[in-house]
């Protein structure tokens, strides 16, 4: 992501200095992990350093097991082959590079071309910033890939530091949102392929909203301009009902004001100001300028989580507002009991919060009825107590502290950031990825937080340079208001060879309980960015280091777990001098976002 530099919650939520002693010990005592947690303590931030050989023991500490022994043993990249300027992987695995940025989206399109020429090749070609994705099997040897176009620096799309013209920012805006796009399998490999299927979803697609927000006074504009688009989507996540989710996360940045401005508490929350992240595209898109008295609330548009039918090209995506608004970053998917459907989601910020949605029935019983589960259920933010406990509390309009602050459950879910404020969520270091174990624990990765200056027990680091990944076991199968919480890894914690990192991101556990952690952001000794491998048994391995200026995100597999998909974003930060990634081809030199499919030489199950 382009980081927001913004720090908007400024709600003094900060309830566990006082017992951080307290949980630190028993996290020691849990793990045998006291050394480690003594470094955090102190605030050392420290990796290379070899303070403590209780690694990620912390994990298996004192429950049941999710992996089967022994189910990494890959050779690993290790930390002297973490600096190359094209991606190096484990030599128990090869790599092929599929539709980077620009690539037809059905053959015989447009050709990729530097400076791009129009808004309209853009919207026929493969977008930029592959972030979030979900393959979905259409057919043996063939697939449906959903993918995230998060964001590309004007720098990188254009050729230039801002956009000049309209057409500028609409080959920006062709350039971000969302791919659906076939990938076909031959001879064991995969590659884009022709459908009817295939689409481009951009910022001026036609969307819909549902759920309890759709007809609310929040999302209507003086303009009455219909909605349109997705922006900034980032993590993802994906349904037992076959769609995609796809998650707005820093869409403040693409707004600003060509006229005098004050932003309302509400816009300020979401970190909404005059000057934007540098896009400008206000300066020539009215719905982006928030001087603008027609397009108000245009901004409350984004910032929620978007359903879409990879099968139903024609159907318009849909804004899921029972999810809230905040900056999303994905959304895990769950089963619950009774068969809810639960979506456990961070809000990437610096100390903003955990959420979880919990549908109001029976998942197969409301799709059966013409419903959808994502628009009805209740939604909570969570607070992790000093004691290892947590709770889940719900924003509900039927909350008397809530209801003396808005007017309708309308405004609870479009301002859930100020909801989740004055119900006591804990301020977290950046939520990113979540992801569901076999054995139903929820993992979640906290990125890192430099600005952190008093610990507590679910953020022990001070500052948190290197961030940590937490984990929690929800009571009554996923549905229940109470959690069992304990910090899962320290990035601190690793510091061997095989497996030094920080700013844990993308996550994913498979079937057989192996965690992917996906890098993006400070690495110990500046390394690349990259993807690991983890058990609780404590094995924790590289499997791929990525190149200059990129970061590694989306995380997906074929049928048989024989390929796992995973994303180069922002190689280079789109600067030829630092990787040319994945040119050269006809003369391209600039560095373009794209994804790698990874398999191992033997034909073994990805991560093995
Ligand atoms: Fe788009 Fe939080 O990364
Ligand atoms: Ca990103
Ligand atoms: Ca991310
Ligand atoms: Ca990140």
């Amino acid at each position: 992501m382009i980081e927001d530099d913004g720090t908007s919650n400024h709600s003094g939520n900060r309830p566990f200095d006082d017992v951080l002693r307290a949980h630190i010990s028993r996290r020691g005592a849990l793990a045998g992990g006291a050394v480690t947690v003594a470094a955090a303590f102190a605030g050392t931030g420290g990796v290379a350093g070899a303070q403590s050989t209780a690694s990620s023991s912390s994990v298996a500490a004192g429950r049941r097991r999710w992996s089967r022994r022994d189910n990494i043993d890959f050779a690993p990249v290790i930390n002297a082959d973490t600096f190359g300027s094209t991606p190096v992987i484990s030599s128990d695995y090869e790599y092929d590079v599929l539709i980077p940025w620009g690539t037809p989206l059905q053959p015989g399109g447009p050709e990729f071309a530097y400076p791009p020429t129009s808004a309209a090749a853009q919207e026929q070609q493969i977008g930029i910033g592959h972030d979030g994705m979900w393959l979905f099997p259409n057919g043996r040897n063939s697939a449906l890939l959903c993918l995230n176009h998060e964001f590309g620096s004007t720098s990188h799309v254009l050729g230039k530091s801002a956009p000049e013209s309209v057409e500028d920012v609409r080959i920006m805006q062709a350039a971000h949102g969302v791919s659906v796009v076939r990938l076909q399998r031959e001879g064991g490999r995969w590659a884009a392929a022709r459908s009817r299927k295939n689409r481009r979803i951009t910022v001026n697609t036609p969307v819909r909203f549902s759920g309890p927000a759709r007809d609310g006074d929040t999302l209507k504009t003086p303009a009455n301009n219909a909605p349109a688009g997705t922006l900034n989507n980032c993590a993802n996540g994906y349904t037992p009902w076959g769609t995609y989710l796809t998650c707005e996360e820093n869409f403040n940045g693409y707004f600003g004001a060509t006229g005098p401005f004050t932003p309302t508490p509400e816009q300020a929350r979401y970190g909404l100001n005059a000057f934007g992240f540098g896009y400008g595209w206000f300066n020539f898109d009215p719905r982006f300028d928030l001087s603008n008295p027609d397009y108000s609330n245009e901004e409350n548009r984004f910032g929620w989580v978007v359903e879409i039918d990879p099968r139903k090209p024609n159907d318009k995506p849909l804004k899921r507002t029972a999810l809230g608004r905040f900056k999303h970053e994905g959304a895990a998917i769950a089963i619950g009991r009774g068969g809810r459907a639960v979506a456990y989601m961070g809000d990437d910020e610096r100390f903003d919060y955990i959420y979880k949605f919990v549908s109001s029935g029976n998942h197969r019983s409301m799709l059966a009825r013409g419903q959808s589960p994502l628009d009805s259920g209740k939604l909570y933010c969570a607070r992790f107590d000093d004691d290892g406990s947590g709770e889940w509390l719900e924003l509900t309009i039927d909350n008397p502290n809530l209801a003396a602050a808005f007017a309708d459950q309308s405004e609870v879910l479009t301002y859930a950031r100020m909801a989740a404020d004055i119900l006591g969520a804990t301020p977290m270091d950046r939520p990113e990825w979540t992801t569901v174990a076999p054995n139903g624990d929820v993992y979640c990765t906290l990125t890192n937080n430099s600005r952190r200056t008093e610990p507590d027990a679910a953020n022990p680091q001070a500052p948190n340079l290197y961030g940590h990944i937490i984990k929690w076991t929800d009571s009554d199968r996923h549905v229940g208001t109470d959690f069992q919480w304990e910090i899962a890894f320290l990035a601190t914690d690793s510091h061997g060879t095989e497996s030094q990192y920080g700013s844990p991101d993308g996550l994913w556990a498979d079937p057989d309980g192996r965690l992917f952690i996906a890098t993006d952001g400070s690495q110990p000794d500046a390394q690349n960015n990259q993807l690991l491998v983890a058990n609780d048994d404590g094995v924790m391995k590289r499997l791929l280091s990525g190149v200059p200026g990129d970061e590694i995100t989306g995380i997906t597999v074929d049928h048989d777990r024989r390929t796992l998909f995973v994303n180069i974003q922002h190689p280079g930060n789109g600067n030829p001098a630092l990787t040319n990634f994945p040119a050269p081809t006809d003369g391209v030199t600039v560095p373009r976002d794209c994804m790698l499919a990874i398999r191992r030489k033997d034909g073994g199950i990805v991560g093995s």
